[in-house]
């Protein structure tokens, strides 16, 4: 079973295959192999191969940041997560904000990726969060609730899961949200596991938080009791500051 403190990085359309051979190269002279399970790396598809070369034999959780909900077919552009678990990966992300919002991705097909994920003996980090304009009108509860609610639907709750808070608001702006206001949503969903899953899963499942976390931000919001590690785009781009955020946990 994971461990907490966990930080996982989200590469977003970011890197090359020579660039992700050099940062990998890079961050594991600088980790200790205990070290290595309290990390996940999602790079952009095309990076996978390198990264199964650079991670497959080590501790550290990695995968694809979208797969598809067929494992093959006529479905141009899109990624089998048969394929990406064959390279050896064991995580995968769903649901982000900008598969939702930029690629119409709906809580039914998160689930269903979910699903597939969790058969193929991955892991999903699952990412729930609400917009700007749902925080306003007072709606941030319902919209976690709705989202959670869905895409668990066809969960094993056997089987390690992860949960990622982003709200939307707070990703790429630089606008972290604050520690109590991140904390009293991550109560939120542990409460709703709780009852859906029970006490027992709902304390071993790792909650973490996303949305312009940095070195200089990451210590408060873990002080937070149901804060477990965070997922990071922009931060997790360089390993210096990848590293700072993990070291700010201690
Ligand atoms: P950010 O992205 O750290 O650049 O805000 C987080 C995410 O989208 O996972």
């Amino acid at each position: 079973m994971l461990k907490k403190p966990f930080v996982a990085a989200n590469w977003k359309m970011h890197k090359n295959p020579q660039e992700a051979t050099e940062f990998f190269n890079d961050f594991l002279s600088k980790i200790s192999i205990e070290q290595m399970e309290n990390f996940a790396f999602f790079p952009p598809t095309i990076d996978l191969s390198v990264t199964s070369e650079k991670l497959k034999k080590t501790r550290i959780y990695w995968g694809a940041q979208n797969i598809y909900t067929e494992t093959q077919g006529a479905f141009t552009g899109e990624t089998s997560a048969e394929v990406v678990k064959s390279l050896g990966a064991n995580m995968c992300l769903v649901g982000h904000s900008e598969r939702r919002s930029l690629f119409g991705e709906d809580d039914d097909q998160v689930s269903k990726k979910v699903n597939l994920i969790q058969q193929l003996d991955m892991t999903p980090m699952i990412c729930i969060g609400e917009s700007l304009v749902q925080r306003k009108s007072g709606k941030t509860f319902d919209v976690v609730e709705v989202q959670l609610i869905k895409a668990l639907k066809d969960l094993d709750s056997k089987k390690e899961f992860i949960i990622a808070y982003e709200p939307v608001w707070a990703i790429g702006t630089g606008q972290v949200a604050t520690p109590e206001m991140a904390e009293e949503v991550h109560l939120f969903i542990r409460e709703k596991l709780s009852g859906l899953f029970g006490k027992a899963i709902t304390e071993k499942t790792l909650i973490l938080y996303g949305g312009s976390v940095k070195p200089e931000n990451a210590a408060e919001l873990y002080k937070q009791k149901n804060i477990d590690g965070f997922l990071v785009g922009g931060a997790s781009l360089k390993v210096d500051a990848f590293l700072q955020i993990y070291r700010a946990l201690f």
